[in-house]
């Protein structure tokens, strides 16, 4: 199964993913992931996308397509790719379906993330993840069981994104409604967007995915 996660910054894309791959088995490809780990390895990838990262603009259509394809050449044929924010204009959009059909794929649903765009800056600034394994947290909506160590892998050290400001959200935001919000017509035409409500508890999210997802 191929899968594209779509909402704006903050709608849970990410959150949502982690979930999957733990109780699917799927392969979550995040190029904002991908993005961050070029600019902490200062790859040319990462000089290249670091200031636009930090403005809150989009990075190249060509790049992150490349990254894609990388990813999907290293993982199984078999396993599912759950897309979390990729593609993210016409252009990536066109790309994705030739890096597909090349391996074989194809999609399967468009999941988009309904939120309230109200709710996501409070999402965004209070956001952190583990430094050891990358599971994300909320100040508000998920802490640590035991404060100060992470569920998952017990690591104490946590980081939060450079771009999880209020200003850099706003640009986020309007990137999100001129270039990304335009591409799910396309999927709607195809009759593959299913919407769920991002509002919701993130647990319900899960299951509301989950249900789409078994058919
Ligand atoms: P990227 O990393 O993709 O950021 P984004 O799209 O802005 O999305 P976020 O990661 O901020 O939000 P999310 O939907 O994953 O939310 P999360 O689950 O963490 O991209 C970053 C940058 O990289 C871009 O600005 C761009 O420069 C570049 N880039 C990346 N991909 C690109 C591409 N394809 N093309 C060009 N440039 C690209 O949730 C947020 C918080 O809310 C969390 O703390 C979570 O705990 C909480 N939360 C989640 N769900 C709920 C819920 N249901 N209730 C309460 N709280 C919740
Ligand atoms: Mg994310």
């Amino acid at each position: 199964m191929n899968i594209i996660l779509l909402g704006p910054p903050g709608a849970g894309k990410g959150t949502q993913a982690q979930r999957l791959v733990e109780r699917c088995g799927m392969r979550q490809l995040s190029t904002g992931d991908m993005l961050r780990a070029a600019v902490k390895a200062g790859t040319p990838v990462g000089i290249k996308a670091k200031a636009v990262m930090e403005r809150g603009e989009l990075v190249s259509d060509e790049i992150v397509s490349a990254l894609i394809g990388e990813e999907l050449d290293s993982m199984g044929d078999d396993a599912g790719a759950i897309f979390d924010g990729y593609p993210r204009t016409a252009a990536q959009a066109e790309a994705l379906e030739g890096i597909l059909g090349s391996r074989g794929r194809s999609l399967d649903y468009v999941i988009e993330i309904d939120v309230d765009e109200d709710a996501l800056v409070e999402r965004i600034t209070g956001r952190f993840s583990c430094a050891t394994c990358g599971k994300g947290y909320h100040d508000t909506f998920e802490q640590p069981r035991m404060p100060g160590v992470c569920d998952k892998c017990g690591g104490t050290e946590f980081k939060r994104r450079k771009d999880d400001n209020a200003e850099t959200v706003r640009t986020r935001l309007e990137e999100y409604r001129a270039k990304t919000a335009p591409i799910l017509p396309i999927y709607d035409a195809r009759g593959i967007v299913r919407k769920v409500n991002g509002m919701a508890d993130m647990d319900d999210v899960t299951e509301a995915i989950e249900k789409i997802l078994a058919g």
